[in-house]
């Protein structure tokens, strides 16, 4: 079997990860590729990833480049145009999360995707691929826990990021887009049901750089699912200790829970301080085996025709979700 040759576009913060994990880590692929406006980036292809061909203009990739596959790691408000390019062009699609940031521009791409059946088109919402998170999928498919009935989920990043997410506000869409839209996609994979209405509230107490974006710092909803679930989400940009993604899943039989303590390491540290556990700083690493984990998904499905775990239905509706939750915590009123 030839690898599958790849051209990578955003090679910033995630992008890079992604970049050396398709080069190093993943089997079956080739990264011939490279796409993006910053110079120093294509200077890091080219020169630390040994990236032959490498371009500022995603047009120009598309139309010259010998690649059969597209990975996207741009800024959110690019995503669906970038996807619908691609596919235009006959490359299957691996895009970050989120689809987009509304729900006719999701629209737009899955009726595209519908022309183009042969070429695989998914969204990385990586914590479908943790192998804790996966883990649990399997149990509450086996019946360990009965019926789920409630997902209680957070995403609470480290305080030090807060200055670099103020300015990232302006592409993301905000902390729902960007946040808690992982949540919103493991709540709807794990109850089996799709959100009917929602409540937020939060606001700026710590970073008020947020306030120019109408976004928070610090916020929680409670959300109902069609199906009688509910969901709980808590996001933060203040945590003083690490990144402490975690979730729960209450179900009629038992609890699921994933994550409780966001320990980098086995080692506890027993001193005159108190007892405690060092703790992951970032995003990636808490996910980074999840990272790998999806980037050779994609390239088996697009080696083999094996539908994505991930499709662009998942994508739009969460999407969806986070439009009326975005909605919710911005009037203040209960949304759906
Ligand atoms: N799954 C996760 O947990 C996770 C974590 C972080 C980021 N992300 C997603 O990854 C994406 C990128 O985030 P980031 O933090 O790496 O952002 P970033 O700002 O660090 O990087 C954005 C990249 O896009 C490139 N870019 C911008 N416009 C472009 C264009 N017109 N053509 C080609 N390249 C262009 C930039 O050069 C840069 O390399 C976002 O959509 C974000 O939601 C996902």
């Amino acid at each position: 079997m030839q690898n599958l040759k790849i051209g990578i576009v955003g090679l910033g913060r995630l992008g890079k990860r992604h970049a050396e994990n398709l080069v190093h880590r993943v089997s079956g692929a080739s990264v011939t590729a490279a796409c993006s406006i910053v110079e120093d980036e294509l200077h890091f292809a080219r020169n630390t990833l040994n990236i032959r061909d490498t371009y500022q203009d995603y047009d120009a990739m598309l139309a010259q480049a010998d690649i059969e596959a597209v990975f996207l790691v741009t800024s959110t408000s690019l995503h669906a145009e970038q996807i619908i390019k691609a596919l235009e062009a006959g490359k299957h699609v691996f895009c970050e999360k989120p689809l987009a940031l509304n729900v006719e521009d999701c629209q737009k791409v899955v009726d595209v995707a519908a022309r183009y059946p042969q070429q695989i088109a998914t969204i990385g919402f990586v914590r479908r691929f943790d192998p804790s998170y996966a883990e649990a999928r399997r149990l509450i498919d086996a019946g360990a826990i009965g019926q789920p009935i409630l997902v209680r989920s957070q995403t609470v990043d480290l305080d030090d990021f807060a200055e670099f997410q103020i300015p990232f506000t302006a592409t993301s869409g905000g902390f729902v887009h960007d946040m808690w839209v992982h949540d919103l996609d493991l709540a709807r994979w794990y109850l089996g049901s799709e959100m009917t209405r929602a409540f937020a509230i939060g606001g700026c107490y710590k970073h008020k750089g947020f306030e120019q974006y109408n976004d928070a710092d610090n916020a929680s909803a409670l959300c109902q699912y069609a199906n009688g679930g509910n969901a709980y989400f808590f996001a933060s940009r203040t945590a003083q200790h690490g990144h402490d993604t975690r979730t729960e899943i209450v179900g009629t039989e038992g609890i699921l829970k994933i994550g409780h303590t966001p320990s980098a390491t086995r080692v506890q540290i027993c001193d005159r301080a108190g007892a405690r556990t060092e703790c992951v700083q970032d995003f990636f690493g808490r996910f980074e085996d999840a990272f790998r984990i999806e980037a050779q998904a994609f390239v088996d499905c697009a080696h083999t025709g094996t539908a994505p775990i991930c499709d662009l239905k998942d994508a739009m509706a969460a999407t969806s979700d986070a439009v009326i939750l975005t909605q919710a915590y911005k009037t203040g009123e209960v949304v759906g």
